[in-house]
């Protein structure tokens, strides 16, 4: 089947079912954290297979403006980061530009409040409406001082000599978590930090690689300040993307007669929530498990249709899937109905994703409702296909294509270009599935 893709456009006609076998991008969230890790280590870190999206772009081009170097290594493929060891980062000589990433921003806003210069970072107009006092309050606690539009972006970041905190953070989020960690690994004491419910450990979990320890006690963690990173001996491959897998998988799981792989993917279980919720609506869905490679569990994942069934997830589940809650609405949308809860968290993402959401399946002909911190899906009725706006959030893009490939007629995602902050190659692997 062929879709099409203008600039801004991108054309879906339906399609009975999705097959085959993918292997999807490289994790964007380890992507930003080798990085980063990469840029204050000692040494020269490798990594393979770096999410491609627009999002890592702009986290390679700010540790390059701090003093890292980062180039492909033409022997290998692989990418090089020289990293400028413990507190070597320099002071940037222009702006430093997180574009459409809050990890970039926030997680950065943790290495910058560590080193004794002045730096400015700015982002985009959905990035600059984003709240970044979750991380201002902790960092100032420790001792560096902000400024900043109301709790926005840009932020002017003045680092100091940092000192330990015990924070707890009001809000389930790891970019918070691991901005204080990155920070606390540069102060002096021990830094903790107790988050309201378990988020994405992918910080924890990488330390060790750059030989940093950290420990995990349930909801806290603590970090020794003082510790110096060291670039990993090994190449570091970064495994897929499960939020990318989570489009086929939700595709699989919605379209009878559906049957997708997904290789080596990431396994972390705090990113895996959307294979319960897929599988409560009805899918079959095997994860055959690959080992493990820098702390993270890898493996594939297959997904087949089975039958359609009502779901729901409240807010202890949000963490595990907030990034697939749209491909979870996009898969609802095509024969099953979900009533999400306890995700206000949505409304501070790249959009309003519950708003925006809403409004694009709707205009794909889909029964769905807003909540204050949530929505309903009904998809009963089989959505008609229109023209939905992704209002230039990646994650809307997908989600409305999942549910444009089983409307009755076809459709048009506007502000398609923005795929490729997460999914440059998204449309080639549309086609794969489909043809
Ligand atoms: C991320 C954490 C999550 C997630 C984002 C990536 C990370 O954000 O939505 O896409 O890499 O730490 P929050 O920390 O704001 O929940």
């Amino acid at each position: 089947m062929t879709h099409a893709t203008a600039a801004h456009r991108l054309q879906l006609q339906p399609v009975p079912f999705v097959r085959g076998t993918l292997a999807v991008p490289g994790d964007k969230s380890l992507s930003h954290r080798y990085l980063m890790l990469g840029a204050i280590a000692q040494g020269v870190t490798r990594v393979a297979h770096l999410a491609p999206g627009a999002d890592v772009a702009s986290t390679a081009a700010c540790v390059r403006a701090l003093g890292a170097s980062v180039d492909h290594d033409p022997a290998s493929g692989a990418l090089q980061i020289i990293g400028c060891g413990r507190q070597g980062l320099q002071a940037p000589t222009a702006d430093l530009d997180a574009g459409n990433s809050g990890t970039t921003m926030r997680l950065l806003a943790g290495l910058l409040a560590g080193h004794p210069f002045r730096s400015r970072l700015v982002g985009d107009a959905s990035l600059s409406r984003r709240p970044m006092a979750r991380v201002i309050d902790p960092l100032s606690a420790m001792g560096a001082r902000f400024e900043s539009d109301h709790g926005r972006a840009p932020l002017v970041i003045d680092g100091a000599r940092l000192h330990a905190i015990d924070w707890t953070s009001p809000v389930a989020s790891a970019q918070v978590k691991s901005a204080i960690l990155f920070a606390g690994l540069l102060g002096s004491g021990v830094t903790s930090i107790r988050e309201p419910l378990a988020t994405r450990d992918h910080t924890e979990r990488v330390f060790p690689t750059f030989g940093l320890t950290i420990t995990v006690d349930g909801l806290v963690c603590r970090v020794n300040g003082g510790q110096a990173a060291r670039a990993p001996q090994d190449l570091l491959t970064v495994p897929g993307d499960p939020s990318s897998a989570a489009v086929w998988a939700a595709a699989a799981g919605a379209l009878p007669g559906s049957d997708v792989t997904l290789t080596d993917v990431c396994l972390n279980p705090l990113r895996l929530g959307f294979l319960k919720a897929l599988a409560r609506m009805g899918a079959r869905v095997d994860v055959i498990p690959g080992g493990e490679r820098a702390g993270e569990p890898v493996g594939a994942i297959r997904v087949a249709h089975t039958r359609h069934e009502a779901a729901t997830i409240d807010a202890e589940e949000v963490p595990g899937l907030i990034d697939e809650l749209p491909v979870l609405a996009g898969r609802a949308a095509l024969g099953a109905r979900l009533e999400v809860s306890g995700a206000g968290e949505l409304r501070h993402k790249e959009s309003d994703r519950i708003s925006a959401l809403v409004s694009g399946l709707r205009a794909l002909g889909v029964d769905a409702d807003e909540r204050p911190d949530g929505f309903v899906v009904d998809g009963r009725r089989r959505p008609s296909g229109g023209q939905a706006d992704a209002v230039g959030d990646h994650r809307l893009v997908m989600a409305f294509a999942v549910t444009a490939l089983g409307a009755s007629g076809p459709s048009v995602v506007t502000g398609a270009e923005a795929v490729g902050v997460s999914y440059p190659g998204f449309a080639e692997d549309l086609a794969r599935v489909t043809r």
